[in-house]
């Protein structure tokens, strides 16, 4: 029999620990409360004709115009705000954010109208219902359908080639992420045809980006003369044979996402591979370096976008795959990023960060831009990520 002395001090360690960390649930009220204040600071700073880029090493806001990639990420994150918090504020912002979006159709040189779109007209029909929202997702998929090459059988990513690249038809994998528009236009106007593109190029990119590890390349070019894939390359990460984080995260969470949207099977199995590559390959904390292949880690950059879009996929994956083992590591990575990204090492104090919620993301390396930077794709995904593991937690 233990000594009462033992037993008591047991008891009381256990209810010190578990008082000690933060439930899931007040993390999420804790997390969309401080959104709420800074997004009215980031918006309070916002020109009207353009959209939040990123805060620069001497805290100025840096702004992009409308047909920057990233567009369509203040106005998500402000609707996922509005989604938890109902405050009609941030609301207001949301719809204001999401109209300046509203010529986008005019920008036809590359397939980021995916990003743009599903994720401030998207959420806006998503959550108000009001039929306003709703043409421009089909018109938006339509116009990304313009991308699509039945010989190739993909949606070509950029018109634009760099000095010194010889690429005929480049497709990025970030390109995944766009096909969400596809399905969800295909859902809203029973346009089975944009979903049977959505899944052409998902396949193609199955076949033809994957390294063996199920790690991805960035950028495969093909021949649109033949359909073949002409050339592996990694463009914004450190070599053409290593993983860069960002190329990771869109690929776990473009198979999951497809997985869902479609039921097919194959994409289920591809997001449970590249899980397995991942939870193999990611630091203690959770968080990836910005190339898992940069030679100078252990002291390079972490990027908090990675891993805010890992937990996402993570999340949902956790709730899609019967593999019980998986499901479960997938979920404590989950919990895990997003509580490392919660932490003071990441997350501004209320007031600072120019109204960002994450610090310490990479854009482009190799570009020499946005490199250890709060940006809004970092804050949206993270934002996702904690709705979908409070949902989880609700089932
Ligand atoms: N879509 C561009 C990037 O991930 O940086």
């Amino acid at each position: 029999m233990k000594p009462l002395f033992t037993t008591v001090i047991a008891a009381m360690t256990i209810v010190s620990c578990t008082t000690q960390e933060e439930s899931i649930a007040q993390l999420s009220d804790k997390i969309f409360s401080l959104a709420e204040k800074q997004f009215i600071l980031l918006a309070d700073n916002l020109p009207d004709d353009r959209a939040p880029k990123y805060l620069d090493q001497k805290d100025s806001l840096i702004t992009s115009d409308i047909n920057w990639w990233c567009s369509g990420f203040f106005p998500g994150s402000l609707w996922l705000t509005y989604e938890k918090t109902g405050n009609e504020e941030i609301l207001e912002l949301a719809k204001k954010n999401t109209l300046k979006l509203s010529n986008l159709l005019d920008h036809k040189t590359d397939h980021d109208i995916g990003f743009q779109i599903n994720n401030s007209y998207g959420h806006a029909y998503r959550i108000t219902r009001d039929e306003k929202w709703k043409p421009m997702i089909l018109a938006a998929a339509e116009r990304l359908a313009t991308r699509y090459n039945p010989v190739t059988k993909t949606l070509k990513s950029w018109d634009f080639v760099p000095e010194g690249r010889d690429w005929t038809w480049p497709v990025i994998i970030d390109n995944m992420m766009n096909l969400e528009l596809m399905t969800n236009a295909a859902k809203l106007y029973h346009r089975n045809d944009l979903k049977e593109i959505a899944i052409a190029h998902a396949n193609t990119t199955l076949q033809n980006h994957f390294r063996k590890d199920y790690s991805t390349y960035h950028l495969v070019d093909y021949d649109s003369i033949s359909g073949n894939a002409r050339l592996h390359q990694t463009f914004q990460g450190f070599a053409d044979e290593s993983a860069w984080a960002r190329g990771q995260a869109w690929t776990i969470y473009g198979y999951t996402m497809m997985a869902r949207e479609t039921g097919i099977e194959t994409y289920l199995q591809q997001a449970e591979h590249i899980a397995e590559y991942l939870l193999e390959r990611l630091p203690e904390d959770g968080i990836p370096f910005w190339d898992f292949d940069s030679d100078k880690i252990p002291e390079d950059l972490r990027d908090a976008s990675a891993g805010a879009i890992m937990a996402s996929a993570f999340a949902e994956l956790s709730a899609l795959t019967k593999d019980k083992n998986l499901a479960l590591k997938s979920r404590e990575m989950a919990e895990k990023q997003v509580r490392t990204l919660a932490s003071p090492a990441y997350l501004a104090e209320e007031g600072t960060n120019g109204g960002f919620l994450l610090k310490h993301s990479v854009g482009n390396i190799p570009g020499g831009t946005e490199i250890d930077v709060p940006l809004t794709y970092a804050d949206y995904y993270f934002l996702e990520a904690i709705s979908r593991l409070t949902s989880l937690l609700s089932h």
